[in-house]
Parts: structure tokens; C-alpha cells; sequence
């Protein structure tokens, strides 16, 4: 190796890290994004039918009987369908809604004024059909590094409007209806786009609430800011999150950084959450610094069927001097980590290792804590992870333990016969802690009201990339019924449709 890459690689190791690959990336898929087409067009359907169409009123010549004066008032909607859209993706740029066939029915009043003093009135029912109506979204990410959503190019048009008067002298309207009609089509088709548009701005604000800074306790909060502007392929819309765990307002690097992560080939699910080692270390390394991996560990917390206490009698048997200089006492452990524990994710299985020291003191007639001994531990655990409906929560299990003689108040002496003890008190009382804690969850990438349904987790590694350092991923694959409870909070995100098509000028 040349100085230089010995520079560069030191160099590297002393720069804060300011990688921007992601600790989390979520993919949305073609079938996430059918499953909110249909949700979203019958959601639009609803609002349209709501939509107050303003009055329309002018003048025609009508040979031989002059100048005609109408109005057409108090329309309403009395049937609309939306029977065939589509919600594709554009790679590179965004989405794609497509609405074709979209039909509306309207009831409404006519009057009608000519020859100065006669007036007419009746009822009409106009059919507007062969609507379409389409819009490209952007999808980009704003300054808070959250998801943003924004239309273009949008073109609606209609295709046949017809309209039956009834009533009075409703042979007059069919003289000039062509003229109306005209009218009708085009204040319909000028008022699509903008309440297209406002749809879609409408969906921003739920965009808004993701949770890009979630906290997990009073010690640490997790960012799931994107890192990149989210990526558009054609199955799919990937977003890559941070995911890194900081010190609540304290953001500082940790001496590693994200690895490349990418996804395998997707297939069925409608959502794909991948989730890097980078985030359980970067958890590792913020609750280290924090200094909270550490417990004391009394004789109260070992069940009272246990034959074995943690006094100097117990240790007595093993170390002579224990017993000799500190008989008749009580003892107390302080196990903690001497650096963050390393996560690594395997296929199936997630390991932590960690290394601590385990100090042993007596406790003193007069409650003083005299220290005994202090063993260098190197531990291994097995994690089981699940979802809990927006947390990922775990478990652990014991591996294996492996202890050295770290310093000794009370003379040389073997490590390997108290194996036994040490393992049994992390068993029934360290673990137990820490599944206490994980239990209780961390908080994923979420925007509110969305709920997760269904969830499959996996752990894959997955290939190392050569021009890479070697890296590992977490793999969630968010089933079917994902989005369900959304639908009835009338929240969710990706869906204009799920959003008030409000604005004072209607149709
Ligand atoms: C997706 O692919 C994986 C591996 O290729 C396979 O095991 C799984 O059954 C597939 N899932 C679906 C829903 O097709
Ligand atoms: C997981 O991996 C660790 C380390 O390689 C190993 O000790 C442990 O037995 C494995 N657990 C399972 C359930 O495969
Ligand atoms: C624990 O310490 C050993 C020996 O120093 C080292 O090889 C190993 O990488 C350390 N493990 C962790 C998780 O830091
Ligand atoms: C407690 O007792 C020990 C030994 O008898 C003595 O060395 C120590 O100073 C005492 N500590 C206090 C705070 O009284
Ligand atoms: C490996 O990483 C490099 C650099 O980030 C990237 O260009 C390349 O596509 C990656 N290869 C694979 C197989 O992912």
C-alpha cells in the first residue's frame, strides 16, 4: 500500500462520516400503488359528487325569434362514474393518473326570456361522458427531507356532452343547444386540472406529518430524513431514509458509516421496508456513548428458587480469599459495555456481540461497595425481531460467553469454573432487562394514520459489493392488506383522491 492510500484510508477514518447512503429504504410497488388506485378513485368519486356546478347563463340568436336570454341554475349531480384509471410510473420522473370514460350526470333548472316579455322555465338533464382526465406527479423531497407530491401536465377533456330539456318551451333549447353544450364542456373541462392540482397539494400535508425525527426515549431519537430525492423505476418508488439513531438533539457521527444497501428483486408485496445493520449499530453506539448499557445486578434480582446468591459465600467457594477477608456478605455485579456492540444481520439470524467488563464488589457491613474483581466479557446474543404494528421490537437470546481475568483485589484465580454462575445471572437477569426494553419497540419511517397490516420480516444478506465494503441488510416485506386501516382514517398519503377536493370555484 502506497503512503498515499494509507493517508486516504486515515483520512477516512478521521472525517466525520457524510456518506448519504440510506439505513432504510422503502419501496413502494406497482401493486401498492394499485391497491390505493382503487381505494383513491372511489374516494374521488365521492367528493365529486359533492361538487356544486355554478350557473350558467347568456344569450342566443334564434332566427325568427330573436334574442333568446337563458339560464341554467341549481344543477346537481345525479350519477358519475369513474370506470377505468390507471396509476402507473414514470421511471425517473414520478407517477402517472389516467382516467378515461368517466361519466357525470346533472340535473338542473332552465329559464328562458325572449320576445322581451315571455318567460319559460323546466328541467333539463345534461350527460357529460367520455371525460378523461390526466396528470403526471413529481414526487420530490423538501427541506425537511420529507416526501413531497406535485402535478403537471394535466389535460382533461369531454368527450360528449348531451342535454334533454323537459318542459315548457323546451323545443326552444334544442334550437341553440349545441351552444350550450359548448359552454357546459368547457367550464367543466377549465375546472378539472385546478381541482386536480388541489388534490394533489392536498396530499402534502399528510407527507408532512412522516416522522423524520422519531423519538425513542428520553436517551435517543431516530432520523428517517431521505437522504436522496425519491427514485422512480418502472415497479416501483424507492425512498432512501438516514435511519441512524442519535443522541436527542446531539448529532454526532459515528466512527462508521452507512454501507451500500440495495433491495433484491421485488415481487408481491405492495411495500418494502429494508432496514441496514447501520441503524441497529448506530443504536448500538448512541445508548454506549449515553452510558445507559450498563446494570447493576443485586442478589434481589435473582429469583428466590435459585440456589445460588450472589454473596462472597457463593464466590467464596471458587475464590478462598473472597471468603476468608469478606465473609457473611451480600454482593453486587456492575456489568456494562466497554465499546458499542456490532450488530451484524445474517441470513435469518441477527447477532450482537459485545464486549463489557463485569465488576464484582462485597458489600460492606457499613453499605460501602469494596471491589473484588473485574472480568473482561465478551458476549453473544441472538436477536428475534418483529413488527409491532409501527415499531420493530425484539428479543434476545444468550450465544455464548467468554471471560478473562481483567484485575483481581483478591489474589489469582481461575475464570473458566465460574462460567457457569455468569451465564446463569445474564440469563435470568441481564437479558431479561434487555428484552424488557426491547420489547417496548422503535419507532419505523411512518406518516400518521398509516398502519402496517400483514408484515412479514426477513433478514438477507445480500452479496458483497467489491468496490464496497461488505454490507448487510434487513429485509421487512409488508403484505396485502398494508394501507387497510388508512383507508377509514381518510389520511393516507399517496392518494389525491384520499384528500378534500375543496375550492370555492366548483364546476
Ligand atoms: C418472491 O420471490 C421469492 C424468492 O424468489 C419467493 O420465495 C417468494 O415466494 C416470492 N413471493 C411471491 C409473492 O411471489
Ligand atoms: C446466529 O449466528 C450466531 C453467530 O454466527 C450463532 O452463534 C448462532 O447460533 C446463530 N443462531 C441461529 C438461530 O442460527
Ligand atoms: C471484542 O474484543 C476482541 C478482542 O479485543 C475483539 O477482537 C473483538 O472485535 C471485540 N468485539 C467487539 C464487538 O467489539
Ligand atoms: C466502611 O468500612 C470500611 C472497612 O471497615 C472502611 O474502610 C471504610 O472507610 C468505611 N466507609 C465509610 C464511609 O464509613
Ligand atoms: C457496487 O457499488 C458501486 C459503487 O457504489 C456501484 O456503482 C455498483 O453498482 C455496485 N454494484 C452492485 C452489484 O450493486
Amino acid at each position: 500500500m502506497s503512503l498515499w492510500c494509507v493517508t486516504v484510508a486515515l483520512l477516512g477514518l478521521l472525517t466525520p462520516a457524510l456518506s448519504t447512503d440510506p439505513g432504510v429504504i422503502v419501496q413502494l410497488t406497482q401493486q401498492g400503488l394499485e391497491y390505493g388506485r382503487q381505494i383513491g378513485i372511489a374516494s374521488l368519486q365521492q367528493k365529486l359528487n359533492s361538487i356544486k356546478i355554478p350557473d350558467i347563463s347568456g344569450s342566443e340568436d334564434v332566427s325568427p325569434i330573436g334574442k333568446v336570454e337563458y339560464s341554467l341554475s341549481q344543477m346537481h349531480i345525479t350519477n358519475l362514474g369513474l370506470p377505468a384509471s390507471s396509476l402507473g410510473l414514470v421511471p425517473g420522473s414520478g407517477l402517472s393518473l389516467s382516467i378515461s370514460d368517466a361519466f357525470i350526470s346533472l340535473n338542473g333548472h332552465w329559464h328562458v326570456k325572449y320576445l322581451k316579455f315571455i318567460k319559460d322555465s323546466g328541467s333539463f338533464d345534461l350527460t357529460v361522458s367520455g371525460l378523461t382526465i390526466s396528470v403526471t406527479m413529481g414526487v420530490n423531497s423538501d427541506e425537511t427531507g420529507r416526501p413531497t407530491v406535485s402535478s403537471s401536465n394535466c389535460a382533461a377533456s369531454v368527450g360528449h356532452v348531451s342535454i334533454e330539456f323537459h318542459g315548457g318551451a323546451s323545443w326552444l333549447y334544442n334550437l341553440f343547444s349545441s351552444f350550450i353544450e359548448n359552454a357546459l364542456r368547457s367550464a367543466i373541462q377549465n375546472q378539472i386540472c385546478p381541482l386536480v392540482h388541489d388534490a394533489i397539494s392536498d396530499i402534502n400535508p399528510h407527507l408532512k406529518t412522516m416522522n423524520v425525527l422519531a423519538q425513542v426515549d428520553k436517551y435517543a431519537e431516530i432520523e428517517y430524513s431521505l437522504v436522496t430525492s425519491p427514485v422512480v423505476s418502472n415497479t416501483f418508488i424507492q425512498f432512501s431514509l438516514k435511519g441512524e439513531f442519535y443522541k436527542i438533539g446531539q448529532h454526532q457521527e459515528p466512527p462508521f458509516s452507512a454501507p451500500p444497501f440495495s433491495l433484491p428483486q421485488t415481487n408481491g408485496s405492495m411495500l418494502y421496508l429494508g432496514l441496514s445493520s447501520f441503524i441497529a449499530n448506530s443504536a448500538g453506539f448512541v445508548y454506549h456513548n449515553a452510558g445507559v448499557l450498563g446494570l447493576y445486578v443485586t442478589d434481589d434480582m435473582i429469583p428466590s428458587s435459585s440456589p445460588l446468591r450472589l454473596n462472597t459465600k457463593t464466590f467464596g467457594a471458587f475464590i478462598p480469599e473472597i471468603a476468608k477477608r469478606f465473609p457473611n456478605m451480600m454482593m453486587k455485579l456492575l456489568v456494562k459495555t466497554l465499546e458499542p456492540p456490532r450488530i451484524t444481520f445474517e441470513p435469518n439470524n441477527v447477532t450482537l456481540q459485545a464486549n463489557g467488563t463485569v465488576t464484582a464488589y462485597a458489600i460492606l457491613p457499613n453499605n460501602t461497595l469494596e471491589a473484588l474483581f473485574i472480568l473482561n466479557l465478551e458476549a453473544s446474543v441472538s436477536a428475534e425481531l418483529h413488527v409491532s404494528g409501527l415499531n420493530i421490537a425484539g428479543s434476545v437470546t444468550l450465544n455464548r460467553i467468554s471471560m478473562t481475568l481483567g484485575t483481581s483485589y483478591v489474589g489469582q484465580f481461575q475464570v473458566m469454573p465460574l462460567n457457569n454462575i455468569f451465564t446463569m445471572i445474564l440469563k435470568v437477569v441481564v437479558i431479561p432487562k434487555v428484552n424488557e426494553k426491547l420489547q417496548q419497540g422503535y419507532p419505523l419511517p411512518a406518516i400518521s394514520h398509516m398502519n402496517l397490516v400483514n408484515t412479514q420480516l426477513k433478514v438477507l444478506k445480500v452479496k458483497r459489493n467489491k468496490s464496497k465494503k461488505g454490507y448487510q441488510q434487513a429485509l421487512l416485506v409488508l403484505n396485502k392488506n398494508y394501507i387497510q386501516e388508512v383507508v377509514t382514517l381518510n389520511g393516507f398519503w399517496l392518494w389525491i383522491y384520499a384528500t378534500d377536493l375543496r375550492g370555492n370555484d366548483t364546476l
